[in-house]
This record gives C-alpha cells, sequence and structure tokens, in this order.
C-alpha cells in the first residue's frame, strides 16, 4: 500500500511517499530555517506563507521521485496536530483536495505519535512492547507508555517548554541563531560543566519536565541576576562555551533520570526516540552508558518530516480506517 504522507504542523513543509508502513519511495523538506532564523524563532504568519508558495512544488516533487502515478497512491495522510494553526490548516486542506479530488481515503495523524514511529520504521531488529517513548523536539517533551501501535499511555510531559524550546531560548540569550539545538551542541563540545544549573522537578509528578527555569539559570549566569533578555552579556568566550556545556549537561542529566525511572517503573527495556533533539550526538552517547536499548530515528527522521507521518497513516488505516472530510487541525492533541 503506498501512501502520501504531508507535514505542515510548524516550519517545515514535507512530503513523502512511503510504502507498507516502512518503505520511504520519496521525503521531500522544505526547511524554512533560512527565512525563520532572520527573526530568532518561528514567526507563525510567515511559517503560513512558506508553505503556501512550496507544498504543491514539494508534493510535485515527491511524487516524481518515487516514480509513481496518482493510480498508485492508495491514501493521503496528514499531520492533523499538534502544531501551529495556520501551518496545520494548510496541509489539511491540501490533503483534503488531494483526496477528494483522487478519491482517496484520508488519514489524520497524530504528529507527537508520528515521532515516535519513526523509530519504530527504521529499526532493524524487532522491537519488544511495552516500550517507553520519548518526544525530545522543539514543541514537545513527552514520556510516553508505548503498549503497541496505536495503544499508548502519556506518562509525563512538559509543564512550561519544551526542550528543544529551552535550547533555542538559551541559544537565544548566548547570541546563537536560531535553531539553537545544533548550536549549544557545538559550543559545549568546547566547553566543560563549571555552572551549577539544574532542570526542574514537578511535585508528585516524576516523569513530568520543566525546562524554564534552566533557562532563566542560563540568562542570569550569562548577562547577571534579574538581567533580561536584552541585557549585554557578561561572561567571557570560554564562559559562554561553559555555560552551553553546563545547560545541555543538566537538560540532558534530567532526561536520562527520569526516562530511566520510567522504564524501571514500568518494567521496559527499550526506548524509543523521536524530535528534533535526538540529532544530539552527546545525548544518543550519554544513553549509551545506561542499561537501556535505544532506539534512534536517522537524524533525517528526527527532524519534522513526511515519511513518518505517511509511515504511520499506513497503521492509523488499518486500526481506525479513514477520516471524514469534516477533519479539523487540532493545535493541542494528546494520545
Ligand atoms: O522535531 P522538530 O523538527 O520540531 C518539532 O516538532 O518541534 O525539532 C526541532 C528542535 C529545535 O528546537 C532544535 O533546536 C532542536 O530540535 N535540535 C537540537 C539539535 N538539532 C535540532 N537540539 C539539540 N541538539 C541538536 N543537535
Ligand atoms: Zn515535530
Amino acid at each position: 500500500m503506498l501512501i502520501l504522507g504531508i507535514e505542515s504542523t510548524c516550519d517545515e513543509t514535507g512530503c513523502s511517499i512511503v510504502r507498507d508502513g516502512k518503505e520511504i519511495l520519496s521525503n521531500i523538506v522544505a526547511s524554512q530555517t533560512d527565512l525563520q532564523s532572520l527573526y530568532g524563532g518561528v514567526v507563525p504568519e510567515l511559517a503560513c506563507r512558506r508553505h503556501i508558495d512550496v507544498l504543491i512544488p514539494v508534493i510535485d516533487q515527491a511524487i516524481q521521485e518515487a516514480k509513481v502515478s496518482l493510480d498508485d497512491i492508495d491514501a493521503i495522510a496528514v499531520a492533523k496536530g499538534p502544531g501551529l494553526i495556520g501551518a496545520l490548516l494548510i496541509g489539511i486542506q491540501a490533503a483534503k483536495g488531494l483526496a477528494w479530488a483522487w478519491n482517496k481515503p484520508l488519514i489524520g495523524v497524530n504528529h507527537i505519535e508520528a515521532h515516535l514511529y519513526a523509530a519504530l520504521m527504521t529499526a532493524t531488529t524487532p522491537v519488544t512492547f511495552p516500550c517507553i517513548g520519548a518526544v525530545l523536539s522543539g514543541g514537545h517533551s513527552s514520556l510516553v507508555l508505548i503498549k503497541n501501535i496505536g495503544h499508548y499511555e502519556t506518562i509525563g510531559v512538559t509543564v512550561d517548554d519544551a526542550i528543544g524550546e529551552a535550547f533555542d531560548k538559551a541559544a537565544k540569550i548566548l547570541g546563537l541563531p536560531y535553531p539553537g539545538g545544533p548550536q549549544i551542541e557545538a559550543l559545549a563540545k568546547e566547553g566543560k560543566d563549571t555552572f551549577s544549573l539544574r532542570a526542574g522537578q514537578v511535585k508528585e509528578k516524576p516523569f513530568h519536565f520543566s525546562f524554564s527555569g534552566l533557562k532563566t539559570g542560563v540568562l542570569y549566569a550569562a548577562k547577571g541576576k534579574g538581567a533580561s533578555q536584552e541585557s549585554p552579556l557578561i561572561i567571557n568566550e570560554q564562559e559562554k562555551k561553559n555555560l552551553a556545556a553546563s545547560f545541555q549537561h543538566a537538560a540532558f542529566e534530567d532526561v536520562i533520570a527520569k526516562t530511566t525511572k520510567a522504564a524501571q517503573h514500568y518494567g521496559c527495556e527499550t526506548i524509543l526516540f523521536g524530535g528534533g533533539v535526538c540529532c544530539n550526538e552527546t545525548l544518543r552517547k550519554a544513553f549509551q552508558e545506561t542499561d537501556l536499548h535505544c532506539i534512534w530515528p536517522p537524524k533525517y527522521l528526527c527532524l519534522d518530516n513526511a515519511a513518518m507521518i505517511a509511515g504511520l497513516g499506513y497503521h492509523r488505516l488499518a486500526l481506525d480506517g479513514k477520516d471524514s472530510f469534516l477533519l479539523e487541525a487540532m493545535t493541542r492533541m494528546s494520545f
């Protein structure tokens, strides 16, 4: 079964064609980093306009690269949320239009669930359920008990900033361009964990995350206690590297501790990872030191992409059947 998937939840426009939930025939991603980095973060209105400009060419390219004809495509999957409302609407309207015009089933897919599916899609060894899913992205930080594909229990979420968002904000404080994750990772390699920083703990919620205090810790260390975003840096270049290293260490120490605790609590050995922060090599190496069996997607499937949407769409169609054309965008959704 061939599924055409569309992704437009934030600032990447993607289209991909995937066979039987696994085999990626094409995976086109038009990133808006060039545009959004001018503003130091995602400007929703600009993201929407760029989606409108590039979505149809991206879809055309995905079909051409997959070397399939429209008749070969069995269904259209689209990320229905969570994400930016305007951005979601563009992908969803396009998907509805294609499904209607080509008379194909429409499948709405949860973007966070798809991030986790990216790891399953490319896993080279069979995955034993239940396992723990860790979504570490620009918009989400969640720990999920995965009982099987389509059967989940969310056990931890962030109560404030997502981990990728904290990386982006910490980078901005240090004067680094958007997206901040790769910049912090690179800077941290030249520094040492000399600043005393910690991620937040949430009372009676051992698997919940809180990264906003950690970001404020970076602000005060970099610009002085009580400083604002606009205040000048009061640290030298080496201290900046050390601060990047300390921030990253604190964030990952917290993720590793909570993921390990969740695995123990639910009797799981395997962790499926997803989301842009999972591109971070230091994080991957740190997890190697644990006893956990970690399954990481390749980096091109960690960041937002449509292959994970098309791949999961295959399973969603089998589990729930097609969606109605009344399918709506959802800025927030759990699963
Ligand atoms: O999954 P994604 O494309 O977007 C959401 O669905 O939100 O992830 C983007 C996020 C950004 O916050 C970016 O800074 C972060 O992933 N990121 C990284 C790295 N590469 C990307 N964070 C830490 N280290 C990296 N190497
Ligand atoms: Zn994402």
